[in-house]
This record gives structure tokens, sequence and C-alpha cells, in this order.
């Protein structure tokens, strides 16, 4: 009965996670679940006001499917002013959730056949979007290692049509190099390609310069940037993302959005002209409290005997298990002798397999008795 389509997409292996956990929550045992992709925060109450006002003015009707102008213009400001692309409104268009926006790129870009180089490990949503839109993924390895010219062209035939990039990353919490961004853009110029540039951790950075490619001679015509509140603001149930797309792309994109989904919650997306328009100083707070975290897990897993990629941005810590069994076994190990959830490298990628990604979206104390419990299974 089900399409072909359908027969290679797997189920989402971070949701997943989160249900196990929420089932051996309910069966009473104390579990520590480090597989949550989504801020721990609560929504900045002036942003939950914002809601509350537009309610109360009674914006609760169908909105233009691109996005309420104000929050176009906001958006496309801040992309000129922070990300120094030149960018106006018909570039923009605001998405129910960053998801949705990269289903929408891909549906109107990509014909059966077309190839995309995704770089291995990965967020899950990418490899899917690719096959549902009929295109096919190629991988580049890209953990330990830098991605360059020659590993990008390894994997290029003439149907390549996109990149896709991720920085900082989910999974691996690397932030793209000047130097490796450089010669993406430099490969997508010559082989004329699409590239599309998922920002939105961009925010969520420890110490880096956070460095757009669309910036870069001649890919603002080439590059989709994809971003959105859920992580900056805490905001993932609201559903606001956002894509800001040359403008026959975004025309494209706009179609798609038209005959699916109409348009982003008119509500949620008064609440993120606030969250652009306000203060950011939630947000100083929230990456604060983030790098705490992140400076607290990196040192109890070392101190553990635990290899990590020192996370250079987003909440993810990608720990290598190579001393443990591969990343599956060391995944179950965990869940069923300390009780806690965390996802296994290879839901990202094979070049997944052997690492396992903690979210640091976890207060300090969880990660602390975490990292006991860890330690105690260990020392068996
Ligand atoms: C790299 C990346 N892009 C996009 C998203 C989804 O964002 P949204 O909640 O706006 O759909 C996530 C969520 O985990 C992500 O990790």
């Amino acid at each position: 009965m089900l399409s072909k389509r359908l027969s290679g997409l797997k189920e989402s292996a971070t949701l997943k996670m989160g249900l196990i956990a929420k089932e051996l929550q309910e069966e009473g045992k104390e579990v520590l679940n480090f597989s949550l992709g989504e801020p721990d925060f609560k929504t900045p109450e002036h942003i939950c006001e914002a809601a509350k006002h537009a309610l109360d003015l009674g914006y609760t009707h169908y909105v233009s499917s691109a996005g309420i102008e104000e929050l176009r213009e906001e958006i496309a400001e801040k992309i000129r002013e922070e990300n120094k692309v030149d960018a106006s409104v018909e570039n923009v268009i605001v998405t129910p959730g960053a998801k949705q926006a990269i289903y929408e790129l891909m549906m109107s870009v990509l014909d059966d056949g077309d190839e995309v180089i995704l770089l291995d490990p990965t967020w899950v949503t990418f490899e899917s979007a690719v096959k549902i839109a009929g295109g096919v993924p190629k991988w580049v390895k890209r953990v330990e290692n830098s991605v360059n010219y020659e590993s990008l062209e390894s994997a290029t035939s003439g149907n390549t049509k996109l990149v896709v990039i991720n920085s900082p990353n989910n999974p691996a919490g690397y932030v793209l190099s000047e130097k490796e961004l450089k010669e993406i853009a430099e490969f997508a110029v010559e082989h004329d390609l699409l590239v599309l540039s998922d920002e939105i951790y961009e925010k969520i950075i420890y110490g880096k310069r956070q460095v757009s490619i669309a910036s870069f001679d001649a890919m603002r015509e080439r590059t989709v940037i994809i971003n959105g509140f859920s992580k900056t603001y805490a905001m993932t149930g609201w559903r606001i993302g956002y894509a800001v797309a040359p403008s026959e792309i975004a025309k494209g994109m706009l179609k798609i959005q038209q005959h699916s989904v109409t348009c982003a919650s008119s509500i949620s997306q008064f609440a993120a002209l606030t969250a652009l328009r306000s203060s950011q100083g939630c947000v100083k707070e929230m990456v604060e409290e983030f790098k705490r975290r992140r400076d607290v897990i990196v040192n109890q897993l070392n101190e553990i005997g635990l290899r990590c990629l020192n996370p250079e941005g987003a909440f993810y810590a990608f720990v290598n298990t190579s001393n443990h069994g591969n990343d599956v076994e060391f995944t179950e190990r965990l869940l069923k002798e300390a009780y806690i959830v965390v996802t296994p490298g290879s839901a990202f990628g094979l070049a997944g397999k052997n690492y396992v990604r903690f979210s640091f979206a976890a207060s300090i104390e969880d990660i602390l008795e975490g990292m006991k419990r860890i330690e105690g299974i260990l020392l068996k």
C-alpha cells in the first residue's frame, strides 16, 4: 500500500530515543535523558507575552503564505546586518519550522535522481528530505577530519545538484572553519551547484566566529540559508523557521508552502517578531549556560576516559565509543545498566558508527549524576 518513496526512510532515531526515555520514566525508572534536540529552557517571557497580545488583537486567521511582512522584513535586515548577506523581503519565506523549509527546498530544486552531497555524520532529516524529493544522498566524511575541495569532488557526478552544510553542526558540534567554507564555496561555484546552509545553531557558539557561506563572492545566488527560532529562543513548539533564498527558488518554495501548509502559525509569527526586535539578553544568558554545561560535560567525559570532540557550537557532545564497543552496543548498555538515554552516532550516517551523541540541553546536576552512573558501569 505504501509508496516506494517511503521504503528508504528510517524512523527518526532522535525521536525514537526520546520515546524510549519516556517509557522508562513511566515505569518509574530514574531516567536521565541526554537525547534531546531542543533547549530545556522556557521560551522567554516577553516572547510569550507577544503571542498573548497577538491573540487579544485577534490575529488568529490565515496570514500571507510567505509570512507576515514585518517579520520577513526583520529577517531580511538581520541577514544583511549580522550575516553580511544581501537580502530583501522577496528572498525570505517563513515556514512552520526550519524542517519544513528544508523539505520545501528539496521539493523545489531536486528532480528524480539528482544527487545531494551530505557531510557525514549529519542531522537525520537531511537524508530523508533528499529521498522524499526523489534525490540521492552522496556522503563525504566530516567527523574529526576537515572537508576540502578534493573530498567533495570525489562524491560528485554529472547529476550533483546540491551540497548541504550545517554549521554549527548537529550532531558533531563542530563549526566549519573559514578555510573549509571557502573550499566548499569554490567547489560549488566551479561545479555550478546550490548550497543549503543550515545555520540554525548560529548563536549557540563558544568563541568561534559564525560566518555564512552566502556572504562569499558569487555564493548569494546559489545559497539557501535555513534558520529559525527553535534553538536560539527556545521556541521548538512554536514552529517558526525560515529560508533566505535567491528569488526564483523562494518563489518555488512558496508554491509548495501554499499547497501544503498554507502559512506558519500567525500567533507564533508575532512572537518571533518580538524575539528579533527585543533585547538579545535572553539568548546571551542561555548560551552562557550552555557553555557552562559544555565545559562540565567535556571535562567529566575526559575524566572517565571517554574521548569527546570539543563542541565548538550547538549543544551536543559527540563521544568516541571505540574502546567500549560500537555506538549501538554502547547506547544499549547505557540505557539498560544506567537508565541513560543518548543517541547512537550511526543514526546520523556511517561515519557516526563508534560515536554517541550526548545532548547537553540538560541541567548540570543531571550531567554530573549521568557521568557518575557511566563511570560506575565502566568500572564494573
Ligand atoms: C540542524 C538542524 N536543523 C533544523 C532543525 C529543526 O528545526 P525546527 O524546529 O525549526 O524545525 C534541527 C532540529 O533538531 C536541527 O538540528
